[in-house]
């Protein structure tokens, strides 16, 4: 049986945003597959995603938004800026993929 350790939900604004921007809304891991990649992996399916629509989308958004009291803030900044994204220069939890 296949089980499902990390998740991602994410919302299209093709045409209608400039940018046109894929916002990832959420994405979790479980904890007990974290720092193995998995995060990597659905970020990067997002990203080519974006790279092969490039008519429709040029742009990855998201807010880095802790899901509970045992996330710290400044490890998912880390996470994100791992996998290329930079923090908007006055909200620190917007961050954008590929850098503006
Ligand atoms: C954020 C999350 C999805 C990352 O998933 P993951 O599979 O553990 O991430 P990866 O293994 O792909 O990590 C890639 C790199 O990001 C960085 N990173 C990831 N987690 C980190 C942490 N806790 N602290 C510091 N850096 C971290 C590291 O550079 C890591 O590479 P390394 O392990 O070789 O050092 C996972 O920690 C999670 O589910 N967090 C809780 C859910 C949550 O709050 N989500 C935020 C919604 S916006």
């Amino acid at each position: 049986m296949k089980k499902c350790i990390g998740n991602s939900f994410i919302s299209f604004f093709p045409d209608s945003s400039t940018p046109k921007t894929i916002i990832i809304d959420e994405i979790v891991v479980d904890p007990k597959f974290r720092r193995q990649g998995i995060g990597t992996q659905l970020i990067n399916h997002v990203k080519n995603y974006v790279s092969q629509n490039k008519n429709l989308y040029n742009q990855i958004t998201l807010f880095a938004d802790p899901l509970d009291e045992s996330v710290i803030f400044d490890n998912l900044i880390s996470f994100y800026k791992a996998n290329g994204f930079t923090q908007d220069s006055e909200l620190a939890n917007l961050m954008f993929w590929p850098p503006v």
